[in-house]
């Protein structure tokens, strides 16, 4: 079954053209041209989401959004709206203001399509996915096309995990730029096919589009938190699994603004040091401990070497060994949390009582007490995990250390992990990530203002995004020659 949309808009041609577009994803869409008939449909038919321009007329979409919230209060709405520079801040209805009014997500024309399609399918669960596939009675025939490279992504046969039916075409690959598309959207893809593909015809690798990405990670992560929970599943087995699931976020995540060497260097990188862990028994424990307790918290590990190690590459002073000392203590920098009483490691920092703050803010310390026996575990990455809540400005934990006391290696994990926190729980690209933090000027006192710069660094188009935010000088200091 399709999932329905409702879309509210006085501009015929563009709702037709939305129409076409959204159809063409298996959405099906009613269309209305203003509030009073908006009500009407909502009052007569359930939709997934309603899309909906502000500036629509017969009820204005702010008397059709309060409608929806006091009726329907767990309805998805995605509000559309115009901000004219000339108007006063206090009159525009900014796409902030609008959810702070209750909608669920909101954007600025002028926007493309695809922006829209990623703010709906951002709030579809898994049920909805796999309820919005058409089924089939039968196999779809197997079809060859031509199609560039570069619109695919490749799974292990190994490592792919499927419900009942596939969520998207899957292919294979006969030569460069041409597929063979051997499941459609709904078919089932049982153990017994897997197998034929995989023995008989020496298939290691399917294939899928990558604007299918995001159904492939939001499936995972959903498995994945289902098998983690499993005790038959070997811990390798859920470790490999989460580190797929990241992969394929970072792809789908990653796609603009950042350079792409840069990605595929930070993937070796973590792909390395987590072979290095995998050696030594005591530390693979720790790691697949660390999986079991928080899949999401691993994924945030990962993302905080990529990003840490990107940062440094920006330094005339890198070297492998600082790099591999980084990542290594990355990996490991939240394994505290595991020590925390487990309604505290639950909570929000915002959401923690006095008492229940200072807990958390010993996570460095017990994260340390974790593995500071360890053959692999150094000097660096003892500090860095320590120090990875200290701020340059003297407002960090757990020692309120501040400036050179802290090491510069510890500063960069810390803009690290703040930054894919914004990532994470904001759920914002990386581009807007790093515009969201240069904004929070308060925040950016914690770091040496030289790592933020290399952290722009590793964008496409740093001048353009340094233009718009001139950073501010809290330090003189330049990272020394050598970091020990
Ligand atoms: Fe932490
Ligand atoms: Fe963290």
């Amino acid at each position: 079954m399709a999932l329905k949309i409702l879309i509210v808009d006085k501009d015929e041609e563009w709702l037709f053209a939305a129409k076409e577009y959204f159809e063409n994803l298996l959405y099906q869409a009613t269309l209305v041209t203003n509030g009073k008939d908006a009500q009407v449909a909502l009052y007569n038919e359930k939709f997934f989401a309603v899309v909906m321009n502000v500036k629509v007329e017969r009820h204005s979409g702010i008397q059709v959004l309060k409608f929806i919230k006091s009726n329907y209060p767990s309805q998805n709405v995605i509000m559309i709206t115009e901000v004219n520079e000339d108007d006063d801040e206090e009159d525009q209805l900014t796409p902030d203001k609008l959810k702070k009014m209750g909608a669920t997500e909101a954007i600025a024309k002028p926007f493309e399509f695809d922006d829209l399609k990623g703010l709906l399918e951002g709030h579809q669960s898994v049920g909805d996915m796999v309820s919005s596939v058409p089924r089939r009675k039968e196999l779809g025939p197997e079809e060859e096309v031509s199609v560039e490279d570069d619109k695919f992504t490749s799974v292990k046969i190994d490592e792919f995990y499927s419900s009942q039916a596939v969520l998207f075409d899957i292919f294979i690959k006969l030569k460069s730029n041409r597929y063979v598309k051997i499941l459609h959207a709904g078919d089932v893809f049982s153990k017994e096919r897997l197998d034929k593909y995989k023995n008989e015809k020496d298939v290691e690798y399917l294939y899928f589009e990558r604007k299918d990405l995001f159904k492939y990670v939001k499936f995972n992560s959903f498995f994945a938190k289902k098998v983690i929970g499993n005790k038959n599943v070997g811990g390798g087995k859920k470790v490999k699994m989460l580190q797929n699931v990241t992969e394929k976020f970072l792809e789908q995540t990653f796609e603009e603004g950042m350079k792409p060497q840069i990605i595929d260097q930070g993937k070796e990188i973590a792909e390395s040091v987590y072979d290095l862990i995998k050696e030594n028994d005591d530390l693979f424990q720790v790691f697949k401990d660390y999986a079991d307790f928080d899949p999401n918290a691993f994924t945030h590990a990962y993302l905080v070497t990529l990003f840490s190690t990107s940062i440094i590459k920006q330094f005339e002073w890198q070297s492998r060994t600082t790099i591999e000392c980084t990542a290594l203590a990355c990996m490991f920098h939240d394994i505290g949390k595991m020590k925390l009483d487990p309604s505290i490691a639950q909570l929000k920092v915002e959401d923690m009582n006095d008492d229940q703050l200072l807990e958390y803010k010993r996570h460095p310390e017990y994260g340390l007490e974790m593995i500071a026996n360890n053959s692999l575990i150094n000097n660096s990455v003892k500090q860095i995990i320590l120090q990875h809540h200290e701020h340059f400005d003297g407002t960090g934990f757990p020692f309120n250390k501040r400036g050179s006391k802290i090491l510069t290696l510890s500063n960069i994990v810390c803009l690290a992990d703040n930054f894919v926190h914004i990532i994470q729980d904001e759920q914002q690209k990386p581009v807007e990530a790093l515009k969201t933090l240069l904004s929070r000027r308060a925040q950016l006192t914690w770091y040496n203002s030289i790592i933020v710069e290399c952290l722009i660094k590793v964008f496409v188009d740093p001048k353009k995004i340094m233009k718009v935010h001139d950073l501010p000088s809290n330090s003189r200091v330049v990272p020394n020659k050598k970091v020990s």
